[in-house]
């Protein structure tokens, strides 16, 4: 693989699970990243781990002016960018007659319209060559009962790489989706289930896995890795599944 020595990536999210998982193997790698994240716990550690390495700022990405904030900060610290990973988002389920306008409001604005605005106010700053990677999820491939609004809102994601590739492609701009299968991250402990439905739950899962075991943060980071780096270079539009084989086998 490439060196990514003297790059530049900004991550939503990566102060926790996946995307701290990325911006962990990119600063190994040699790069610096740009940290946006909520929880003021963990993008303190993060701070503390990834040291001068790391630019961190707190900020939601359902608030424009936080992104604003972000990416001045980003211009200020890099200049410019070699790219994003649009990674923020949030899980839930629920059965369809519990859906209300008000539920499928906070998803999208979160996992899609959150995405679109970040990869918005990150466009000035994408030098020519950059790669953009949206987070979506194995989901979108298959039925899962209960994740109607959740998979829907990263469905589009996966439209939103091969429309902004054909859009973005004469800035000489990349985008690409990653499509994580059941990832051990603080993902789940977020979704509000009683422990023991969230066990039932994770059991099922295991069952239908060829690997029988959930992935790592650090197994979907190589990939992101990959589509944000040179050596991903002839790729555009497209999907990377990384599920242990869940939704092909
Ligand atoms: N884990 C899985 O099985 C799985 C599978 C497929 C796809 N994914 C996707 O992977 C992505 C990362 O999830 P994860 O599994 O790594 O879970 P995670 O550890 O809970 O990470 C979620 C990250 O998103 C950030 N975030 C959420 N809402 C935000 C908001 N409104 N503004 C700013 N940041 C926000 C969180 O920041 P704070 O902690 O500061 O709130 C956190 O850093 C998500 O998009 C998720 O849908 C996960």
């Amino acid at each position: 693989m490439s060196t990514l020595t003297g790059k530049t990536y900004a991550i939503t999210g990566g102060n926790s699970g996946i995307g701290l998982a990325t911006a962990r193997e990119l600063v190994q790698r040699g790069a610096q990243v740009a940290i946006f994240g909520r929880n003021p716990q963990t993008l303190s550690a993060t701070r503390h781990e990834l040291g001068a390495a790391a630019l961190v700022v707190q900020g939601d990405v359902t608030r424009h002016d936080d992104l604003r904030r972000f990416f001045d900060a980003v211009a200020q610290q890099f200049d410019r960018l070699d790219g994003l990973f649009v990674n923020a988002g949030s899980a839930s389920f629920a059965p369809i007659e519990h859906v209300t306008q008000e539920y499928i409001a906070s998803l999208f604005n979160v996992n899609f319209i959150g995405a679109v605005q970040t990869i918005q106010q990150a466009l000035p700053l994408l030098r020519e060559g950059a790669a953009v990677v949206l987070n979506s999820s194995m989901y979108t491939t298959i039925g899962v009962p209960q994740s109607s609004i959740y998979t829907a809102s990263k469905a589009a994601l996966e439209s939103l790489a091969r429309t902004l590739s054909a859009e973005l492609v004469e800035r000489g701009l990349r985008v690409n989706a990653i499509s994580p299968g059941n990832v051990a991250t603080p993902l789940l402990s977020r979704l509000g289930m009683p422990r023991t439905q969230l066990e039932a739950v994770a059991a099922t899962e295991l069952a239908r896995m060829p690997v029988q075991r959930f992935g790592s943060a650090e197994e979907v980071a190589n990939a992101v890795v990959f589509l944000l780096s040179p050596d991903s270079a002839y790729m555009l539009g497209e999907t990377l599944v990384v599920d242990g084989g869940r939704s092909r086998l």
